[in-house]
């Protein structure tokens, strides 16, 4: 089994040499890796964020382990050739659609979120994102209007296969949680979002032993701070799925600590931490590596069916932090590599 080893830019080198070393300790039978650049560092390399040989080396691998993309840098070039896009072109020319985001309290970090402890304790939530269509995809540019003002436009827009797959995504996760499932939309103003919610209704008649509730996005925003406790599984759009992760990640204490799988189909899939790729703090030892060691765990269990070495992985991470290992982000000063050390001593 082939994994495809994209680190990326900022802090996405450091976390991914602490999430090899895990992989090292297990010492799987048949994994070998590839590396490959991507985002601004490969366009600094090779002349472009998704260079031809990081995509082939992505469909040939089995998995692909993603550390993070985004370089100050690059921001004044085209869009086509800033590293957000390589992210971006892995999941469609992946079709990698459907994204798990899971949300869930380690239970000695309750006092790390910005919630009162009560508050976060009962946070246990996995996000299914889609990735592959939404504003992000549709077409976009600058203009002039006919008053001679600059405009610039995103067409957002599902189609209803779009939507039936990842709607099967959801219930289908539900199933194997709590069985709840909330869809978040804005069907009061977005023709988009009401096609969404009359899909997902339609699709829920295969799901009867699942409970399916609708939101709508700015009401789930202030649910998810007010009661995170009431949601099991949320399946929502490419943009309001970006938003609403980055807003349960900091309800659990730090957005150091989610990690994600964005999956095809088949399951084959890439895996990468959800926070970036913190340009403020890179080449300093200091960024948290659990998201992308738990990035690890995600893929042994969906690509590549060892879920026992990925349960042993959850396990180490969640015993190195109720010894007490904090980097930064969670409250502690410990560096990148003692985090990376603490999981590999609660592995041993
Ligand atoms: C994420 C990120 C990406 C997104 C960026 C880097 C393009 O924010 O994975 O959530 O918007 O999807
Ligand atoms: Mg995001």
């Amino acid at each position: 089994m082939l994994v495809a080893v994209l680190a990326g830019d900022g802090i996405g080198p450091e976390i991914m040499v602490e999430a090899r070393r895990v992989l090292d300790v297990l010492a799987i039978p048949d994994l070998t890796f590839e590396e490959a650049p991507v985002g601004g560092a490969a366009y600094k390399a090779a002349g472009h964020p998704l260079p031809p040989a990081t995509l082939d080396l992505a469909k040939r691998a089995d998995a692909i382990l993603f550390g993070a993309v985004g370089d100050p840098d690059c921001d004044a070039l085209e869009r086509h050739l800033r590293p957000e896009q390589a992210i971006l072109g892995l999941r469609k020319e992946l079709t990698l659609f459907s994204n798990l985001r899971p949300a869930k309290v380690f239970g000695e970090l309750a006092d790390a979120s910005t919630l009162r402890k009560d508050v976060a304790e009962a946070i246990d939530i996995l996000i299914v994102r889609e990735l592959n269509g939404d504003v992000y995809f549709g077409e976009k540019g600058m203009r002039t209007t006919t008053a001679g003002l600059r405009e610039g436009y995103d067409i957002m827009s599902y189609d209803e296969a779009e939507v039936h797959r990842i709607a099967h995504s959801g219930f289908q996760a539900a199933q194997a949680r709590r069985s709840k499932l909330c869809s978040v939309d804005k069907a009061n103003v977005l023709e988009t979002s009401q096609l969404w919610r009359d899909v997902v209704i339609e699709v829920s008649k295969e799901y009867p032993d699942v409970e399916l509730s609708h939101m709508y996005v700015d009401n789930a925003a202030m649910q998810l701070v007010k009661n995170p406790g009431q949601f099991d599984v949320i399946v929502t759009g490419n943009l309001f799925g970006d938003i609403l992760s980055d807003l349960a990640s900091m309800c659990v204490g730090s957005i150091g600590l989610l990690a994600s799988a964005s999956l095809d189909a088949n399951n084959k899939g890439l895996y990468e931490p959800i926070h970036g790729s913190a340009p403020d703090i890179a080449g300093q030892g200091k960024a948290n590596p659990l998201a992308m060691i738990l990035s690890v765990a995600m893929m042994l269990r969906f690509s590549l069916g060892l879920s026992a070495e990925a349960d042993r992985i959850e396990a180490a991470v969640a015993k190195a932090l109720s010894s007490g290992a904090r980097s930064g982000d969670i409250g502690g000063s410990l560096s990148t590599r003692a985090m990376g050390d603490a999981v590999l001593a609660a592995l041993a």
